[in-house]
C-alpha cells in the first residue's frame, strides 16, 4: 500500500507566469519552495501535504508527487524503468488509471506514443504480479500518472489532482471570453487588493473576477466545491486526512462587510454571473447590477477597479473597441479619483487608447496571448499621456 507519510518532492504546476502567485499561495500554507520555473514550483512533502495543496491553491493546475526520476535514452529505458515500479502498491489492479506525460526528446514527435508504453509498463507490471490489470484510458477522474522528459532525465509521478485545479468548480455557465479561474485569481492577488475596501469589476462578464475577489474576502478555498480527487483513487488513501483538511477549510470560512461590486452591460452576462456567484456560495458578497460601466457606483472609501474589457481579437473589432478603452480611461480620470483601476487586456494597443500613465504592468498569458495587467494610481491630478 502506498505510504502518505513518505516525503518525496512535489511540482505543482500552473500557467505560464503564474508560478510567482503560487508560490505566495504555498509559502502562505506554510511550505518552503525550493525553486519557482515558467509553469511551475518545486517543494517537498508527503501525499497527505498533497491533499492540503489539492483543496486550498487558487493558482495550481496539477500537485505531483515525485515516484522516481532516472536517466533515459531511448523511449524503452522508460518502459524497462517503469516496468520494475511497484505499481500495485499504489492502485488497484480492478482500477483505471490514465497517463499523462510532457516530453521534450529529439526521438519523440508523438508523446501520446510515450503515454501508451508507460501505460503498457504499468499493465505489464500488474499482470505478472497479480495476473489481472487495471483499465485504462483518457479520463482523469481516478488514478493518474505523469511522466516528465526532458533530454535526457525522465520523472514519474503521481498527478494527485487529475482534472485540473484551475477551474474552481462553480462556472455553470461559461458566458462570453471567461478568464479561467486561476489566472482570474492570480490577477486579483496583482492587484495587492487589500479584502477590506471596495472590488468594483464593471464589464464582469460571468464574473470570475468579482467571484475571486468574494471568495478572498470570505476565505473560501476551491476545495469546498470539488468532491473527487486523483489522490482519492490511490490504495493507501486515508479519508480521514481529507475530511480533517475539508472541516478545516469549512471553518475557516468568514463572512465579510466589505462591498464587491459586478456590472455588465448585458442582461444575460449578469445573470450567468449570479448563478456561477450562488454555485461558488459568494452571491450574497457580491452586489450586481445590469449597467453601461460608466454607471457603476464607485462606493467610499476607494479600493479597486478592475477591468477586463474585451481584446477584439479579429480585424475590425478593434476599431470599435478603441472608443471603449478612450472612454474607460476618462471615466477612471474622471470618476474614480481615490481607486487603484486595473485593465486586464490581451490588446497592448488597444491599451493605449486608455490614455493615462499606468504605474505598474503585470505580465501574463490568456492561453498563449500575451497579456498585461495594466495598473493606474487615480488621484485629482492623474496624468493623461499627450
Ligand atoms: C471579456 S468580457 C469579461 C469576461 C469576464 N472577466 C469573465 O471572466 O467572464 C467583457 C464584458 O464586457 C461587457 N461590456 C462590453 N461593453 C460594455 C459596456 N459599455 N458597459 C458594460 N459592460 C460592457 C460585455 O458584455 C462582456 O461581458
Amino acid at each position: 500500500m502506498g505510504d502518505f507519510s513518505k516525503r518525496s518532492k512535489i511540482i505543482i504546476t500552473c500557467m505560464k507566469r503564474l508560478a510567482p502567485f503560487l508560490r505566495q499561495e504555498v509559502e502562505a500554507l506554510g511550505y518552503p519552495v525550493v525553486r519557482h520555473f515558467q509553469t511551475g514550483l518545486e517543494m517537498e512533502g508527503t501525499l497527505a501535504d498533497c491533499i492540503r495543496l489539492n483543496l486550498n491553491l487558487r493558482c495550481a493546475g496539477q500537485v505531483l508527487y515525485a515516484l522516481k526520476s532516472f536517466r533515459v535514452q531511448h523511449v524503452d529505458n522508460v518502459y524497462d524503468t517503469v516496468l520494475k515500479m511497484p505499481w500495485e502498491n499504489w492502485m488497484a489492479a480492478g482500477g483505471y488509471v490514465s497517463v499523462t506525460s510532457h516530453v521534450n526528446h529529439f526521438t519523440i514527435n508523438n508523446p501520446l506514443f510515450v503515454n501508451v508504453k508507460v501505460k503498457d509498463a504499468i499493465a505489464d507490471r500488474f499482470r505478472r504480479e497479480t495476473g489481472s490489470r487495471p483499465n485504462s484510458g483518457p479520463k482523469l477522474d481516478r488514478t493518474v500518472v505523469h511522466l516528465y522528459w526532458h533530454e535526457d532525465l525522465a520523472e514519474v509521478f503521481l498527478d494527485t489532482s487529475g482534472e485540473t485545479l484551475a477551474k474552481h468548480g462553480y462556472r455553470k455557465i461559461p458566458g462570453r471570453a471567461p478568464m479561467l479561474e486561476a489566472l482570474a485569481a492570480a490577477t486579483v492577488y496583482a492587484s495587492r487588493w487589500d479584502r477590506a475596501t471596495s472590488f468594483v469589476n464593471p464589464m464582469c462578464g460571468s464574473g470570475t473576477l468579482a467571484i475571486e475577489a468574494a471568495c478572498m474576502a470570505t476565505r473560501r478555498v476551491p476545495g469546498l466545491l470539488r468532491t473527487n480527487f486523483a489522490f482519492m483513487h490511490l490504495l493507501g488513501y486515508d479519508a480521514s486526512v481529507y475530511e480533517q483538511e475539508l472541516d478545516a477549510i469549512r471553518r475557516q470560512v468568514t463572512d465579510t462587510s466589505v462591498r464587491i461590486l459586478a456590472t455588465d452591460l448585458d442582461a444575460d452576462a449578469v445573470m450567468v454571473a449570479q448563478v456561477n456567484a450562488r454555485a461558488a456560495g459568494v452571491a450574497q458578497h457580491i452586489e450586481f447590477r445590469q449597467c453601461d460601466f460608466q454607471d457603476t457606483p464607485l462606493p467610499q472609501p476607494p479600493g479597486v477597479l478592475f477591468f477586463n474589457p474585451e481584446y477584439g481579437e479579429r480585424l475590425g473589432e478593434s476599431v470599435a473597441l478603441e472608443n471603449t478603452y478612450a472612454a474607460i480611461g476618462d471615466f477612471m480620470k474622471k470618476k474614480a479619483q481615490g481607486y487603484t483601476g486595473y485593465v486586464f487586456t490581451g490588446n497592448l494597443e488597444l491599451a493605449k487608447k486608455i490614455g493615462l500613465r499606468a504605474s505598474r504592468r503585470v505580465e501574463f498569458y490568456n492561453g498563449t496571448l500575451d497579456c498585461r495587467l495594466l495598473e493606474y494610481e487615480l488621484y485629482a491630478g492623474t496624468k493623461r499621456i499627450a
